[in-house]
């Protein structure tokens, strides 16, 4: 059994952020299911967004970021997150991480859809994930320490069920270990990976949803999917992000024979929000008709851009002759694991920050460049949190009011009435009922499937014996349900969520009312 103040779960900017910022007095562990920059974070194209030109003020970030957020948005926690923007950047800045400037020590900053100004700050052009994250990695106090390969299946109640202490994880080997603390964060990202189009990394499979639902925390607005709308699209699959700064440089979304297809759609046209952007590609891709980014008139694309560059090289893609073929894929949840803005989920000593958690700040569509700010944000306010609680005196009981050996595996191996088939067919139906248009018949469709696995045994059952792969996959199909769930409850289209057999806001019924889901009341 490990014992430490604070276990990390996953290792974005999120956690990394938290990880920094935590007393060089705590020990702390993270642990991750793959490398430590396998997560989205790493991938992060676009950039920061923050109000620090003298043109903008934050209350303008505000701003937009409610339109996006199609005013579902918890109003306090985009003010704070606004107003704390510029001094986020200001702190990384001073503390030697860098972002572009211009030759006289100016930032360069970008543009994004539904922003009504340059605020994007950004890195190596287009690798700003990368780059934060390299940086924060450099700078983990000594009693940071990191077990990688380590993928976290269980959260540990008291055995009052009024506080999580701990988790269970499967190890590279294949043993199972115990890890305790009074303060345990799910830092785990989101889950992409369950539709079959995705801009996400391999690990995004909604590992800390279903982690938390099983242990009784209260979840959130899972029905708000963002589909980015420009993926790289080559031999019918998604390869990776074609970022939206592309756009905000004058790219256009054109057909092949050159009509823009979002002229008379909306007054921002290609830089309209995502889910008006990847609605209209959808249109046209359902009538069989592919649509690229238009590229032509942009100067110096591979010096602005050279992530991007490089991936449609790879994969047979030549800017010099300037279209680019995209489809729209599930990009980021606005929803999951609800918590306050210090991360506090609804169960004491677990917590939950960046795309795994659900704050409110994103509402039902998230402004682009906000995750990596927001990870920032509420990272940086759970480690002052914790900073100031490290161990109150009924969570250091708590480790002694549980017998060692209810921690490990000694039930024997549930046998389900159903198996979970390979996820394929979950990423497909997913996409193609709970994806870009939805609609009631799809959605029953969709629940009905989901329906025969029997997810509400699997909520239940032992997974000590499980494998790794087994894991992700039943986490993969939690998730899917609650997010299903939540579509057909909807009864209007808001954000990232589209009815077409409601295909307006519905404000007196359901202006910023969230769907919760919660498994079973945890004291
Ligand atoms: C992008 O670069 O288009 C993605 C940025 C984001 O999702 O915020």
């Amino acid at each position: 059994m490990n014992q430490s103040d604070v276990i990390i779960v996953g290792s974005g900017i999120a956690a990394l952020q938290l990880a920094n910022k935590l007393s060089k007095e705590l020990n702390v562990i993270i642990l991750t299911k793959d490398e430590m920059t396998a997560g989205n974070s790493y991938l992060a194209q676009g950039g920061v967004a923050a109000a620090v030109s003298p043109s903008d003020d934050p209350y303008f970030h505000y701003l937009d970021t409610m339109e996006a957020g199609a005013h579902h948005n918890n109003v306090e926690a985009v003010f704070e997150m606004t107003k704390k923007a510029p001094e986020l950047i200001k702190g990384l800045w001073q503390s030697g991480c860098r972002f572009d400037e211009d030759g006289n020590g100016k930032l360069l900053l970008g543009m994004e859809g539904a922003h009504s100004e340059k605020r994007i700050v950004h890195s190596g052009g287009d690798a700003t994930g990368k780059h934060m994250v390299d940086f924060l990695l450099t700078d983990l106090g000594a009693k940071v320490s990191i077990g990688q390969t380590t993928l976290v299946y269980e959260l540990i109640l008291n055995s009052e069920e009024t506080r999580c202490i701990g988790v269970k994880a499967k190890l590279a080997d294949g043993t199972n270990e115990v890890y305790l603390a009074p303060h345990v964060v799910l830092a785990t990202g989101g889950c992409g990976q369950i539709f079959s189009l995705t801009s996400n990394a391999e690990t995004a499979t909604g590992d800390g949803m279903a982690l938390a639902y099983r242990a009784g925390a209260e979840l959130a607005d899972m029905e708000f999917i963002q589909f980015h709308p420009t993926l790289l699209y080559v031999d019918g699959k998604t390869k990776g992000l074609i970022s939206e700064a592309v756009r905000g440089e004058g790219a256009a979304l054109v057909t092949a024979e050159g009509k823009r297809i979002m002229d008379g759609v909306h007054p921002l046209k290609d830089l309209a929000p995502r889910h008006i952007v990847s609605q209209t590609i959808y249109d046209y891709l359902r009538r069989g008709i592919q649509i690229f980014l238009d590229i032509t008139n942009l100067q110096d694309f591979s010096r602005r851009f050279p992530t991007i560059s490089s991936l449609c090289t790879q994969h047979g893609i030549d800017i010099e002759k300037g279209l680019i073929p995209v489809v729209p894929g599930s990009h980021f949840i606005m929803g999951g694991i609800k918590t306050d803005l210090q991360g506090r989920t609804s169960i004491p000593g677990l917590y939950a920050i960046g795309e795994a958690a659900c704050t409110g700040i994103h509402g039902a569509n998230r402004l682009a460049s906000n995750s990596l700010l927001e990870g920032m944000f509420v990272g940086g306010n759970l480690a002052e949190w914790i900073n100031r609680h490290p161990a109150a005196k009924e969570q250091e009981l708590v480790f002694y009011n549980r017998p060692a050996e209810s921690f490990t595996g000694n039930r024997s191996h549930t046998l389900f009435s159903s198996e979970l088939p390979d996820i394929a067919m979950l990423k497909q139906t997913m996409m193609d009922r709970t994806g870009i248009v939805r609609s009631k018949d799809l959605l029953v469709k969709q629940s009905e499937w989901l329906a025969q696995f029997n997810i509400e045994e699997w909520l239940v059952a032992e997974l000590d014996h499980m494998q790794p792969s087994q894991l992700n996959t039943l986490f993969m199909y939690i998730t899917a349900t609650l997010i299903t769930q939540s579509a057909l409850e909807r009864t209007e289209s808001r954000g990232g969520h589209y009815r077409k057999d409601f295909p307006l806001e519905d404000n007196a019924n359901w202006m910023k009312k969230q769907i919760i889901h919660q498994r079973k009341k945890v004291k």
